[in-house]
């Protein structure tokens, strides 16, 4: 890390995280991690192909100043976040009650008045970072549910810039979000940017209809078209683009890794540390109550019951990055959680082979790409998910066009991978059946869907997402 102070930029993007989280060590020393989710995945790669500073928490938890640093050839501008700050803005109204509510109220939404100001109060600390970081005339790319009134307020600072939000999870239905006692708080904020993104053209048409409703706006084309996927809305003296960019991943690099012999050795060296068996599934996670582990595991628990699979042959390994540790639903999820992985693995496992492996952590990428590599049938069945980055990593690390794919009817994904094995992931005799179909597809039907799954992944990355925004907002 080298010190970047003083310097503006003319691109700057704006998460809740910078790409790093960082901690402290037992001597106070910092240590530095890749931050964990899709968004930085995603991002990250693309802002280092540009001259851009990332504006974003780096993970601790203290009032002090951090000065702005370089971290491989990244500009990254720390805002700093309080315990109080980290309890009410980040794990309460982020993510105990924006998360759920956004994600179909699988879990109730908490609505806390105190989380609320605090939710304003961190914005207007990042709108502030920001305003001191974008060059003149330079453009700000907002990202996430953390950061949805910082458009309005940075607008209010710069007018002179040009603001972009992207929304990374989905956008609810109206009648989910009209539960929100700050709706109109929140549109107003997003109405701030001069683009507003989302995955699905379904959420930009939900955005549209309660900008109507809540944010006072005059629609200049009515819907977002299937072959545009963008409407305007004309908000006062300004007019405000909304549209529909499916994220992606840099499937090139999983392509390269996973042909690389040292990712080849690897995955057969798993293969044998499992015990040599006929097929390994794999579930790769955030653990995290929208993913679908829960029920991922009472299906393998019930076609290891049924004799669907046999225990003999057959493994399970999922890894499962740490996520929002603090916040209740994610204490008792990873309970519940540990507690079937051992109710399976002590009905059906062996001394020395266990039925599911389950790592709670997070591993390297090489190490990611050995895994994806390795297994036959990957298993995503998130009950909802903005798009789901883990589906497409695993079909860019498939050049072999082997291996199986079961996904999630409710992941934003599933609009582009009709190819794989689809399923409602509410249905458990749905989701065994499409596990078991996986496991026993035969090689040339394999070939054929991972072939097409491969094509829209490699020809759709995330260059081209990000290029397509950056267009559509400097367009207008
Ligand atoms: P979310 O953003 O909700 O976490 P995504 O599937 O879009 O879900 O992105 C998850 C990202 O985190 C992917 O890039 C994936 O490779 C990475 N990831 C998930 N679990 C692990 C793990 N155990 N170790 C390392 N990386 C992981
Ligand atoms: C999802 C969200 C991101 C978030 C990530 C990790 O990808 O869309 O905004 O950064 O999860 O969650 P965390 O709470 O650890 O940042």
């Amino acid at each position: 890390m080298s010190s970047g102070k003083g310097s503006t930029a003319d691109f700057v993007v704006v998460a809740n995280r910078l790409p790093v989280d960082l901690e402290r060590g037992k001597d106070g020393e910092i240590i530095a991690k890749r931050s964990p989710g899709g968004l930085v995945s995603a991002l990250e790669p693309f802002l280092r192909s540009q001259q851009g500073a990332w504006v974003g928490w780096p993970g601790l938890t203290e009032d002090s100043k951090l000065d702005p640093f370089e971290e491989d050839g990244l500009l990254l501008h720390p805002v700093m976040l309080g315990a109080q700050d980290v309890e009410d803005y980040y794990e309460g109204f982020s993510n105990s009650t924006l998360w759920p509510l956004y994600h179909d109220v699988v879990m109730p939404p908490i609505f806390d008045r105190a989380w609320w100001d605090a939710y304003v109060r961190v914005n207007q600390k990042f709108a502030e970072a920001t305003a001191a970081v974008v060059a003149e005339g330079g453009t700000v790319w907002i990202q996430d549910y953390q950061l949805q009134l910082v458009p309005k307020l940075l607008r209010e600072l710069r007018p002179d810039v040009r603001i972009g939000f992207f929304l990374h999870i989905p956008f609810p239905p109206i009648e989910l979000f009209m539960q929100l006692p700050w709706r109109t708080e929140i549109i107003q904020g997003l109405l701030g940017a001069d683009l507003v993104g989302f995955h699905r053209p379904g959420g930009a048409q939900n955005f549209l209809w309660l900008a109507r409703r809540l944010g006072g706006v005059e629609p200049m084309t009515t819907a977002v078209g299937v072959r545009t996927k963008q409407g305007l809305v004309q908000h006062g003296d300004r007019s405000v683009k909304v549209g529909a960019f499916p994220i992606s991943i840099d499937s090139q690099q999983f392509d390269t890794l996973a042909r690389s012999r040292d990712t080849e050795l690897r995955a057969k060296e798993i293969r044998e540390e499992l015990g040599n068996p006929k097929r390994i599934m794999l579930g790769v996670d955030r653990l995290d109550y929208t993913k679908g582990i829960e029920l991922r595991l009472q299906a393998i628990r019930e076609l290891l019951a049924e004799g669907r699979i046999d225990p003999e042959d057959t493994v399970m390994v999922q890894l499962a990055t740490p996520s929002r540790e603090r916040v209740e639903h994610y204490k008792q999820m990873r309970e519940d959680i540990e507690r079937e992985v051992g109710r399976i693995n002590g009905e059906f496992g062996k001394i020395g082979h266990p039925a599911v492996h389950y790592l709670h952590q997070s591993v390297s990428k090489q190490e990611l790409v050995a895994f994806y590599t390795a297994a036959d049938v990957m298993v995503v069945n998130p009950v909802r998910d903005g798009m789901n980055l883990v589906c497409k990593e695993y079909v860019a690390c498939r050049h072999d066009l082997g291996g199986a794919l079961v996904l999630s009817e409710m992941a934003g994904a599933a609009a582009e991978l009709t190819s794989a094995f689809l399923v409602n992931p509410h249905d458990l005799e749905g989701v065994k059946d499409a596990i078991e179909a996986a496991l026993i597809v035969n090689p040339a039907e394999g070939r054929r869907r991972m072939r097409a799954l491969r094509r829209q992944v490699l020809t759709h990355d995330v260059d081209r997402w990000a290029r397509s925004f950056l267009e559509a907002l400097h367009a207008s």
